[in-house]
């Protein structure tokens, strides 16, 4: 079924046209606000940005192959990030994410049969001093060692997944005082 934006990521888009200096240079955050929607890349996604700016499903494409963060399937319930990047490589994350495989029985790149993670290998995600660190859904968790990572993951299986937002509130307008 093609995709379509809802009426208040629509809004949203409309407010950003003119504040960039042309349709495709609004590849990044349309997509950004079709993810938070939809919960990943989709083919339909690809084909209604493209169609939306006037540019080619090719360099849409290109744009979600590129970065990591644009996912590619569709994910579980949460998605687990954990970095890889030099920082928490020096900390830790190998074990860390090698902890995590073997907890939720699954690789990176994988979700969990019962579909409640996903787990991807991230690349810097601005917290190097704090690491190793993930970012489970929208939220981060820090100075990570194997028993804090078992309790974030008991913990976020008891409560109900957070309903995306954090796209939209970045690309609304400031409010005035
Ligand atoms: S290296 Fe992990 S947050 Fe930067």
């Amino acid at each position: 079924m093609a995709f379509v934006l809802s009426a208040e990521r629509k809004s949203i888009l409309d407010g950003l046209r003119p504040r960039y200096p042309n349709a495709k240079a609004l590849t990044i955050p349309l997509l950004h606000l079709c993810q938070e929607q939809e919960g990943w890349c989709s083919p339909e996604v690809i084909d209604y940005v493209a169609k939306e700016l006037g540019v080619t499903g090719a360099h849409v494409q290109g744009v979600v192959t590129f970065y990591t963060s644009y996912l590619k399937q569709k994910p579980g319930k949460r998605v687990l990030w954990v970095c890889r990047t030099l920082s928490c490589e020096l900390m830790g994350a190998k074990a860390l994410q090698e902890h995590i495989e073997s907890k939720l029985c699954i690789h990176a790149g994988e979700t969990t049969p019962d579909g409640e993670f996903t787990l991807l290998k991230a690349e810097c995600l601005a917290a190097c001093g704090q690491g190793p660190m993930v970012q489970l859904d929208d939220d981060f968790f820090e100075n990570l060692t194997n028993e804090k990572m078992d309790k974030i993951l008991d913990d976020a299986r008891k409560k109900a997944p957070k309903v995306a937002g954090t796209w939209s509130s970045l690309y609304l307008p400031e409010k005035k005082e």
